[in-house]
């Protein structure tokens, strides 16, 4: 690459870098209600392995759970949103790790012999790789899911099926898990369609 190519590409990346901080910043105030709302479970947990917060985006939620001190590994693909996290930890002093990783095209699956005390995922579905999360938790550890449903479609996107889950399929994804919590339907701010839950793993 010419080094004139290299200086813009360097650039890009440094605004995209303070658009995401500046997002970030914001966006931690906004942590997903389904989690702020229902803390007191994760708080109780002993915390060995840490909160797997996959598919973390800009972190919004993993960095809610950072300021009680509990220790997050941040998973995504996007390495901007990622440094854009490791940069706030490292500057709020804050517990957690950030962790590039392909959930679809790895060879193997990322999360086989990895151990979670609980682990998030939000806005975020990937079929096949469900039963890895599911294996990821730790006995007595919990999961907190809230993505859209088919429903959403009248919303605008996703509308894509793939992303879409189908009636009761968080219910039976966790199926022989202790459900803490349930709910499918509509939200507003933004108005959507999602199912969400918090399981107990037996
Ligand atoms: C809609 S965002 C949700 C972000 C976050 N969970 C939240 O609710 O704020 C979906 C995230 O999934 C990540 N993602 C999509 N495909 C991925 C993959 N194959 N491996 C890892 N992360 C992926 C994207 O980079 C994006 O940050």
């Amino acid at each position: 690459m010419k080094s004139d190519t290299k200086l813009v590409v360097s650039k890009v990346c440094v605004c995209r870098l303070a658009i995401i901080r500046k997002f970030l910043a914001h966006s931690m105030a906004h942590a997903a209600s389904l989690l702020v709302e229902n803390l007191d479970p994760l708080k109780q947990l002993s915390m060995n392995y840490g909160v797997l917060d996959l598919a973390c985006g800009c972190g919004r939620n993993g960095l809610e759970l950072a300021k009680y001190d509990i220790p997050v590994t941040f998973a995504d693909c996007d390495e901007v949103k990622l440094s854009a996290i490791s940069a706030t930890l490292e500057q709020e002093k804050l517990l957690g790790n950030a962790w590039l990783v392909d959930l679809e095209k790895s060879e193997s699956d990322p999360l086989a012999q990895k151990k979670f005390d609980a682990c998030l995922v939000f806005n975020y579905l990937y079929r096949p790789g469900l039963e890895s999360i599911r294996d990821a938790v730790i006995s007595g550890g919990l999961i907190y899911y809230e993505t859209f449903t088919l429903d959403n479609r009248q919303f605008g996107r996703p509308n894509n099926l793939s992303y879409l889950l189908f009636p009761n399929e968080l219910k039976d994804v966790f199926k022989g898990w202790e459900i803490l919590h349930y709910f499918e339907g509509e939200l507003c701010s933004p108005r959507r369609a999602v199912a969400n839950i918090i399981a107990r793993k037996p």
